[in-house]
């Protein structure tokens, strides 16, 4: 069946805090799915729900930083906690944190935080979990913005008291995409997820939290299905999935004896530039519709063999995060005391193998050009700050 044709998105409305509240929803079949949007959350709602309660940013990598600025160009307070004189530490005095004043280590930022934001690696929560829960207090909100410290307790050993409340937020981008989607006000989306309710207020500053950063929409999971879907994703189609298949069609292209620049067009360029942005834009059937009659013939009997073959693949995966296969490894690669050099050595390999090496050098191209400022519209175009006509 047609999934399109089953799927209905529809809004209606209801009282929730004495404010009027929007509750969009997707159906498909017998599943409804709540959406809450920032339309039920404005920003002055998000601020009177947070009131006058110090946010501790624990963390300055990508979702550290882009939270932490979204939300203090949102006028609340925020400080900065980090390891001290660490990378972190001097990036956010870069920005503008400063040290004493909005900018502490781990400790003093917890202490003085009301609400916490758990933005550590996983494995530095790990590490500095017993510094965290030494400095909580009664009433404290600890946030996330990934279920795996609290899924994997076994592993993890984080372990929230009692008295706390427990939420999370996650952002279905990359922590850069939080902040450059905020500054340009396009938005993005996240799951969120409330773990403990102590104080009856979790909802609440939990979903204002997630609009202060910048969502558009949030849809409603728990910390386990987050991480269980977020750790297959990213083995699969986002990330594992996606670079062996764009290396497996390259090498096959490269081996029958097409040129680099002809593999990396057909493989990756017209993907990222052109269809991938489309199918965001109007959808894969949409693009179907829209190709030429030879690529549709061709994508439409393909389709279903890649699904064949990749599904058992997948549920292997999905299989491994479930049987806690997967967080044991990343615990124990990440506990090697070589872990960096290693891991640099394998993105090295990735870096210098010769399909990225021609994505690089098409971008140097690519750049080039633009700062000549060169186009096909006009008749003049400019070279070397002189205006030639066409
Ligand atoms: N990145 C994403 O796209 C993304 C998306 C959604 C959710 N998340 C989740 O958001 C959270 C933060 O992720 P991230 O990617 O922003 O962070 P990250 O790059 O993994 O971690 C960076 C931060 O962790 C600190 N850190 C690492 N080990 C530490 C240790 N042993 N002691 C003290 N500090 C330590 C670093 O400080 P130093 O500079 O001092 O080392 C830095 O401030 C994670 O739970 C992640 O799963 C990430």
């Amino acid at each position: 069946m047609n999934i399109a044709s089953r799927f209905v998105c529809g809004t209606r409305r209801m009282f929730s805090n004495n404010q009027l509240r929007n509750i969009s929803t997707i159906n498909y079949g017998d599943m409804k799915e709540e959406i809450v949007t920032q339309l039920e959350y404005p920003i002055n709602r998000c601020r009177s729900s947070i009131s006058n309660k110090t946010i501790a940013v624990l963390g300055y990598g990508p979702q550290g930083r882009s939270q932490a600025l979204n939300i203090k160009d949102n006028n609340l307070k925020v400080i900065i906690g980090v390891r001290k004189h660490g990378t972190s530490w001097e990036n956010a005095k870069r920005d503008g944190w400063i040290p004493g004043m909005d900018l502490f280590d781990i400790e003093e930022a917890t202490s003085r935080g009301k609400i916490i934001k758990y933005l550590l690696s996983d494995s530095g929560q790990i590490e500095q979990w017993k510094t965290v829960k030494d400095n909580l207090d009664s009433n404290d909100t600890l946030y996330f913005s990934h279920g795996f410290g609290i899924h994997y307790y076994d592993y993890t050993k984080i372990n929230p008291p009692e008295d706390v409340n427990v939420v999370m937020v996650s952002p279905k981008c990359s922590g850069n995409t939080v902040r450059r989607n905020f500054n340009n006000q396009n938005g993005f989306s996240s799951s969120y997820a409330i773990y403990k309710d102590y104080d009856g207020t979790a909802e609440e500053t939990c979903l204002s939290l997630a609009f202060l950063i910048g969502n558009n929409y949030v849809f409603k999971t728990t910390f386990e299905n987050e991480v269980v879907s977020d750790l297959t994703g990213e083995r699969c189609v986002l990330m594992g999935l996606i670079q062996g298949a764009f290396l497996a069609q390259y090498k096959v292209l490269r081996n029958k004896g097409h040129s680099p620049c002809e593999a990396y067009h057909e493989t990756i360029e017209e993907a990222l530039q052109s269809l991938y942005p489309l199918i965001n834009e109007k959808g894969m059937d949409w693009l179907y519709k829209n190709c030429s009659t030879t690529a549709q013939r061709g994508a439409l009997d393909w389709a279903p063999k890649f699904e064949e073959k990749l599904t058992p693949l997948i549920e292997e995966c999905y299989e491994n995060v479930k049987n806690n296969t997967e967080v044991k490894r990343v615990i124990e690669c990440n506990s090697n005391e070589n872990y960096r050099e290693e891991l640099n050595k394998e993105l090295d390999l990735i870096k210098n193998q010769e399909m990225w090496d021609v994505g690089n050098q098409i971008r140097k191209i690519k750049k080039e050009i633009n700062t000549h400022n060169c186009t096909n519209n006009y008749r003049t175009y400019r070279y070397n700050g002189v205006y030639y006509d066409n």
